[in-house]
């Protein structure tokens, strides 16, 4: 990636014009905020390795005009910088906790020793600080870095624990792509929200935010409502995690253009895939490579989740809980007059070795449960989360419990994970520790862009999903890993185990 000097300004959404906006179904403020770009944060080399600090705080946020907002960030009032790790390198993390609650800092998709993964055993309580090592040694792509604390990690990632990271290696940066960070490279880190009359944010509030996960009226790109980005280059690489609690996002741009997916969760896609929209479930990451060379404005947006789609809602909770049904503008976009030229994608991104089924040694199966029983609601859940409110969200018939391994795997091997959900509404299904490839949805391959390395997969209401997988390096008995479906109100509610690598 190349650096440019306004990496180093962070963006305080600072209204950039009252032009009236496109109309929708969403609440939206008369004006434009320009889009923050994240600061990009490289670390600092000490002794050989990259030094990064990182303060959990406390701060407030305008994010509606005249409202204050409470909110939580890393180094800044809410959300975090974008770190940036180079493959091969040695990484000090240094997390200071200076809230007044305990919470975690996950590296979500990074291939990590269990005690350096930050997930709910690795407590930060307040005023202390955390220190994972760890070499970085996978394949360039987006990841991000959240909360994981054990029923609280939707609240502590709604309040604005979360940030996106950026890893490089020798190919990602010898690839003719857009690559100069806030210029070409864009990150857009995409939420919703919603709000109280005060301003302070509506978090979980009756049974159905647990059922669905919480979904907001309000998008948030990088931090920011009403976001408007002015590309300068003909060319612009956007990098976009979904980091939504629930939502789904079915991205295309307002005219349909073709836009060009290069990367999934775990890098690069072999080959530049084209599309005229894509869905991204609550944690997955694509990477797109969009032209504005027409200089017309345009806005990306999110439309609505076909009834006929595999991850449309399905059954009495089709009618009762709509979700993922409206048309919505996440980023307005408006070109410059004059447009630097970028150049041709390359066709040959990566290569990728496809893993066959029969290099597996072990399938495990994995039930997603939301049983709904009329007698189970409303009632107390055993003091997890929201004190049950939703049902119980169960996993081979179990809820999480801190004291139980569920799975062992011995390091080396190759798995297929089977992921079966029972239930009427889609799961995006995230492991750690590594990266996998899917093998097929209900015996069928996926579509090319989905023929990368992944770390959070859709599993549509009644699907079978499998996916392979090697979990190599980082033998230890003692320390789990997580996997959990990525709505972070079903984890929060049970729908999560652990496994250890030995
Ligand atoms: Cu995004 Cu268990 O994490
Ligand atoms: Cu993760
Ligand atoms: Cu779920």
């Amino acid at each position: 990636m190349r650096i440019n000097r306004r990496s180093f300004v962070q963006g305080l959404g600072v209204t950039a014009s009252s032009a009236l906006l496109p109309t929708s179904l969403f609440a939206q403020n008369l004006t434009q905020n320009e889009l923050p770009i994240p600061v990009l944060n490289g670390g600092e080399s000490q002794g050989g390795s990259q030094h990064y600090n990182l303060q959990l705080q406390s701060g407030t946020r305008q994010f509606l005009s005249g409202l204050t907002t409470e909110t939580l960030g890393i180094n800044g009032s809410y959300l975090g910088p974008t770190l940036h790790l180079k493959n091969g390198s040695d990484v000090a993390m240094s997390v200071l906790n200076q809230l007044s609650e305990p919470s975690t800092l996950h590296w979500h998709g990074l291939h990590v020793p269990a005690k350096a993964d930050g997930g709910p055993a690795q407590i930060i309580a307040p005023d202390t600080s955390w220190q994972p090592k760890f070499t970085v040694n996978q394949k360039a792509g987006t990841f991000w870095y959240h909360s994981h604390l054990l029923n609280k990690t939707g609240e502590q990632v709604y309040r604005g624990l979360a940030g996106m990271i950026i890893l490089d290696d020798e190919e990602s940066e010898s690839l003719e792509i857009p690559s100069t960070y806030g210029v070409d490279d864009i990150p857009l880190i995409v939420q919703d929200r919603r709000f109280n009359e005060d301003g302070s944010f509506r978090y979980v509030g009756m049974h159905r935010d647990v059922m669905t996960g919480v979904f907001g009226d309000r998008i948030l790109v990088n931090g920011t409502t009403s976001a408007l980005f002015t590309p300068s280059t003909n060319k612009v690489r956007f990098r976009i995690l979904n980091a939504a609690n629930a939502r789904t996002f079915n991205f295309a741009f307002a005219d349909g253009r073709e836009f060009s997916v290069i990367a999934t969760d775990g890098g690069f896609l072999e080959k530049p895939v084209a599309l005229r929209n894509i869905v991204v479930a609550a944690a997955e990451r694509v990477e797109i490579v969009v032209d504005f060379s027409d200089g017309g404005p345009v806005d990306l947006v999110s439309l609505p989740l076909e009834a006929s789609s595999p991850y449309s809602t399905t059954g009495m909770m089709r009618n009762m809980m709509s979700m993922n049904t409206e048309t919505f503008t996440i980023l307005n976009i408006e070109p410059q007059s004059a447009l630097q030229r970028s150049s041709t994608l390359p066709d040959q991104l990566t290569s990728i070795r496809r893993m066959q089924a029969a290099e597996a040694t072990r399938t495990r199966r994995f039930e997603l449960s939301m049983p709904m029983g009329m007698g189970r609601m409303g009632r107390g859940g055993g003091g997890r989360g929201m004190g049950g409110m939703g049902g119980e969200f169960l996993i081979n018939g179990k809820p999480m419990e801190m004291d139980v391994i569920n799975e062992v795997v011995p390091v080396g091997s190759t798995e297929i994970w089977e992921i079966h959900n029972d239930s009427m509404m889609m799961h995006p299904f995230h492991i750690h520790h590594g990266q996998f490839q899917i093998l097929d949805r209900d015996g069928v391959p996926p579509g090319q862009e989905e023929m990368g390395f992944k770390d959070t997969v859709k599993v549509g209401p009644g699907q079978l999903v499998r996916f392979i997988m090697r979990f190599e390096n980082f033998s230890d008995p003692d320390t789990a890993y997580m996997y959990h479906c990525h709505i972070l109100e079903h984890e929060d509610n049970g729908m999560m185990g652990q496994f250890t690598v030995v």
